[in-house]
């Protein structure tokens, strides 16, 4: 006990000269108002953008952490920021944690011992995070959520991402004007199917889907046969699609031997292709199918009448905006200005939003008029 007393005297005595005298890398925490404030957030838990912001070199290492590479958004992710990181003089240090919480973890902790400056997350599951996240926040490391809010965690500096509950509606529209377009009469007989439980986005895309949905429902112009409308019900664990084909595979064999359907919400394209094939297999016509990431596959079977909608939310653009965003970082100029904030269940978290957009057969080759790749694919 007494010896603790006078190790505690003692540490404090420490301090008070360390603090006094205003010096030494060892003791920046102590001086740094950002790290006094982690948070960044004033009493009523608004984020403060006065809030002191130091940059950093400009050959910093920039840490980037994806969730996987099973779609085709992520891989574009891996390879578009190494190129535009590299351009903008930072030195990249990427990895993608294949859907592994624990994976994901370790590469955080690994970035915050190569010096990184800024750790940019595209979270596997973004309420896991909080401890490392909080670890790399105390080390005075700017973190930004990619493409996915970062949940529970005080850490966070801001998000880049497209709107996720506008993608979502943007997709139900698109349901519905493909039904009316194609498939005569209504009701129409539909199916709904979401993306993985630990992704933040997967019940923003439903909800937003089913606030054009619902009223729909209600007034009978759409069927959900299964009446499967919830979204843990319709959720894909880990986005896998051979598992949301199982899932179409069953609804069809269970309700749809004697009838028709005429559409599935799909959250992103390989579900929707996923989709497609167990329809296909079963002898169905094929229903109006929407989608998400203008995948290569799906922009193709757009082309071809195979599936009537994806959503394009371009990647070259979200890393561009992330990379706005650490200069701005990186100048000492803080974040830049946003009007949009999400609650992450600690603080809400300024996000840096972009703007989806339906794609179908009909506006595909204007939509990627200046996008090569897919636009090669647009041939009869
Ligand atoms: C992304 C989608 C992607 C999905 C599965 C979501 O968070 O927004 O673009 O298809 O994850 O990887």
């Amino acid at each position: 006990m007494k010896n603790k007393t006078i190790l505690s005297m003692v540490l404090a005595a420490t301090m008070l000269i360390a603090i006094m005298f205003g010096c030494g890398s060892d003791n920046q925490d102590i001086l740094n108002p950002q790290l006094m404030d982690p948070q960044g957030t004033n009493d009523a838990g608004v984020v403060d953008q006065n809030t002191e912001m130091p940059g950093f070199e400009s050959d910093a290492v920039i840490g980037v952490t994806l969730p996987w590479l099973g779609t085709q958004n992520w891989v574009e992710a891996k390879e578009m920021f190494a190129d535009q990181l590299s351009k903008a003089g930072y030195k990249p240090f990427i990895e993608a944690a294949d859907q592994t919480v624990t994976l994901q973890q370790q590469q955080i902790e690994s970035m915050i011992e190569a010096g990184a400056k800024v750790i940019v997350v595209g979270p596997v599951d973004s309420a896991q995070l909080t401890d490392v996240l909080d670890k790399a926040k105390a080390a005075g490391i700017y973190i930004i959520g990619y493409d996915r809010l970062l949940e529970k965690t005080a850490g966070v500096d801001g998000v880049v991402q497209y709107g996720s509950v506008e993608t979502g509606k943007l997709q139900a529209s698109a349901l519905v004007q493909g039904l009316q377009e194609k498939k005569g009469e209504s009701p129409y007989n539909i199916e709904l199917f979401g993306g993985g439980h630990a992704d933040p986005n997967s019940p923003n895309f439903f909800n937003g889907a089913m606030s054009v949905l619902q009223p729909l429902i209600d007034d009978g112009t759409l069927v959900v046969t299964s009446e499967e409308t919830d979204f843990i019900q319709c959720a894909t664990a880990d986005w896998n699609n051979a598992k949301a084909q199982a899932r179409m595979e069953k609804l069809l064999s269970t309700y749809y031997t004697d009838k028709e359907i005429d559409g599935v919400l799909c959250p992103n394209d390989g579900i929707a292709r996923a989709c497609i094939t167990a329809c296909e297999s079963a002898g169905q016509d094929i229903p109006i199918v929407s989608g998400l990431d203008a995948e290569n596959d799906s922009v193709q079977w757009i082309w071809e009448g195979r599936q009537y909608s994806t959503i394009a939310k371009p990647t070259d653009k979200l890393v561009e905006e992330t990379i706005d965003v650490i200069n701005s970082l990186r100048d000492g100029k803080g974040l830049p200005e946003t009007d949009v904030t999400a609650d992450n269940g600690v603080k809400d978290v300024p996000i840096f939003e972009l703007t989806p957009l339906i794609v179908t057969k009909e506006n595909e080759k204007e939509i990627f008029a200046n996008d090569p790749t897919r636009l090669e694919l647009l041939k009869d």
